[in-house]
């Protein structure tokens, strides 16, 4: 069986699936942090792997960026792969003052600029939201692994480079904690293909403070994140 831009047999990928931007990056979880981990595609090198985690059959494929690019992989996973779990692992942009370098964000929710929302529900504005039970067993594994979390609103921009004024005075008056670029496509997309999903993002540069982390320190903080995301998913019932 292969899809438009997955080529994998049936039964390739496992219920629960870590998704970072970079596929290097899941070539990274799969060697790292999964047991007896296969590759199983590499169409247009977007690396996906399947392993295991405590036991816990997982998977690891990135998802490029941007919502138009990560939609196209989370919708042929779900539909076609039949992944029921998703959990994003990127980075972000800080914008609240509160959060800090290298934070870690459990999305409760995602507002967008994109228009993708919209035409999936005909012009309205959908409330694109995390799924409570991952969200909670995220909640729990950061406590026990003793990592610091942020929970609340991100922002999914379709512009990196954007040239919006008072952009960020909107987001702080509205709370948003950071900015990044796929989180309300993947809770959309979810919701409409019945799967739960979750997006964890580390601060990887403010866009307040004007800091900006090294490559190093970005690993050493996407590790945290990483074991979050395995240990909620290896915590909840099949
Ligand atoms: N903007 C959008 N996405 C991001 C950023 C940012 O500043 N940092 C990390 N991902």
């Amino acid at each position: 069986m292969a899809t438009p831009h997955i080529s994998a047999p049936e039964g390739a990928f496992a219920e629960s699936i870590l998704l970072p931007g970079d596929p290097l990056r899941a070539r990274y979880i799969a060697e790292n942090f999964l047991e007896d981990a296969v590759e199983v595609t590499s169409v247009r090198n977007m690396l996906g792997f399947t392993g295991s985690y405590r036991g816990t059959p997982v998977s690891a494929m990135g998802t490029g960026m941007g919502i138009p690019s990560a939609a196209i992989y989370i919708t042929e996973l779900i539909r076609f792969y039949g992944v029921k779990r998703l959990v994003r692992v990127g980075t972000c942009g800080g914008i609240s003052p509160d959060v800090k370098m290298r934070e870690a964000i459990l999305a409760i929710g995602a507002c967008t600029d994109s228009t993708t929302n919209r035409r999936r529900y005909n012009g309205w504005d959908y409330a694109p939201t995390a799924d409570f039970g991952l969200l909670r067993a995220a909640a729990d594994a950061a406590d026990r692994l003793g990592i610091k979390t942020h929970m609340g609103n991100l922002h999914s921009s379709d512009l990196f480079y954007s040239g919006y004024e008072n952009t960020l005075e909107i987001w702080q008056r509205m709370g948003i904690l950071a900015v990044e670029m796929e989180a309300a496509g993947l809770y959309t997309i979810a919701a409409e293909e019945r799967a739960a999903a979750l997006a964890i993002a580390t601060v990887s540069d403010h866009l307040v403070t004007g800091e900006v982390s090294s490559s190093e320190e970005r690993e050493g903080t996407f590790d945290g994140m990483v074991r979050i995301a395995l240990e909620a998913l290896h915590s909840l019932p099949e």
